[in-house]
Formats: C-alpha cells, structure tokens, sequence
C-alpha cells in the first residue's frame, strides 16, 4: 500500500504555501481538500475531490487508490493543530502517514499582532461548543478561538460581556493572507454586533 501524503496548505494565500508541499501536491495522482485548499493547485491531468460531508466515502476512496495511485490529503493551516490528521491516523495507521506541516492560521495572526503565542492558549469553536469560554478567558492572559459561521467573534464578545469581561482587547482576523486580509481591533462592547468573513480567527489579549 502507498503512503497517504497529509500537506499542510497554510492560512490560503499561495504566498505562504512551501515548496515542498507544492513539489508533492504535483506528484499526487489524486488531491482530496476543501474546496478554498483545491483551488490552490491546478496541475494537468490530477484528480481532485472536494471534502464536504462525505467523510467516510471519501476515506473509502482513499483505501481503494492507495494500491496503485499516490494520494495528498490538503489540509488548511498546519496538519498538527485541529486538523484531519487524528481522524487519518486512526484509518490508516500514523506509519502509513507522510505528513508536511504548514503555517497554521494562528501563526500567521500572532505574527501580524507582532506577538508570540508560544504563551497562548488556543481552542477551536469550530464545529463545537465551548461551555466554559468565558471562564478560560478571564483565566488567561492570551487566548486564540478558531470560529464557525455558528460560533461567531460577535457570539464571543456577547458571552464576555454578559460575563462582566469587558476589558481584554480582541482581534478579529479575516480572510487572513488574502488581499481581502482584515483585522479588527477593540473591546467586546465595540464588537457585539461584528458582521464579516465566515473565514476568521479571533485572538483575545490582555487584562
Ligand atoms: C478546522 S480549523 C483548521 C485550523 C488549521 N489547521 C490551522 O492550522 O490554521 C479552520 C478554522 O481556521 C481558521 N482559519 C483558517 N484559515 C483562515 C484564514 N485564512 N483566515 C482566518 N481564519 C482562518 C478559521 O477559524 C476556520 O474556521
């Protein structure tokens, strides 16, 4: 069986995609991604799939090629942090596994906030509940929220107002990378009716 190669694509922008993932992007007979990771690499001949609600068909491909083809899992961001690669490693064993890490969005964030985040604390809203939200954040200096179109920076600000956590400043980041890129700075009475990109991190930082 041929190794699954799982490729880190970064925040989006081609700009911050390595070189050696494009060099085995190419060599992929089949690319399987999200729709926004597809639409970076367009190499003659390749088949791509689009991931959507398809998971376990999708994995059944994969199974089905790997005897004969060479298959790159696109991921966005850094295949460590919230990703696809838990999920493959349980189908098809970590030693099956050729894994390219990327740049993950919230790297690209910090670094645009000229701030580490080796000292942040970093949860994902992201398809998920995170009942005691508010209760992290006042508990921690720095904190970084991937969100959903569901779990909005609205939503966040609204439960840390309604918990008394009016003065850490938060950071919306959108569309990071792309030209459309917009960060948004203030306190989260400022922010109770934000309305932007479905593609955005929030960063929450300070007293
Ligand atoms: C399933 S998580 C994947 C995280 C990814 N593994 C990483 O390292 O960034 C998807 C979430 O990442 C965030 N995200 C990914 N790309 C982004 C971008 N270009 N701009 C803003 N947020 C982004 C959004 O919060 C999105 O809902």
């Amino acid at each position: 069986m041929n190794k699954v190669f799982v490729l880190g694509v970064g925040p989006g922008s081609p700009d911050y995609l390595s070189p050696a993932i494009v060099e085995q992007a190419a060599k992929c007979d089949l690319l399987i991604g999200g729709k926004r990771n597809l639409e970076l690499f367009n190499f003659p001949g390749q088949e791509k799939l689009e991931i959507k609600k398809n998971l376990n068909l999708l994995m059944a491909i994969i199974k089905d090629r790997l005897t004969d083809q060479k298959v790159g899992i696109l991921v966005s961001g850094d295949t460590g942090i919230y990703s696809m690669l838990p999920l493959l490693a349980r189908e098809f064993g970590r030693q099956t596994l050729v894994v390219y890490p990327g740049i993950s969005a919230v790297q690209y964030m910090f670094a645009r906030l000229g701030l580490t985040w080796h000292d942040a604390r970093i949860f994902s809203l992201h398809g998920r509940e995170l009942d005691d939200l508010a209760a992290i954040i006042s508990a921690s200096e720095k904190v970084a929220l991937f969100t959903d179109p569901k779990n909005t920076p609205a939503l966040v600000c609204r439960r840390l107002f309604e918990a008394g956590i009016k003065g850490k400043k938060v950071y919306i980041g959108e569309n990071l990378s792309y030209p459309n890129e917009k960060i948004t700075a203030g306190y989260p009475a400022d922010l109770l009716d934000f309305n932007g990109s479905d593609l955005n991190l929030v960063v929450i930082n300070g007293e």
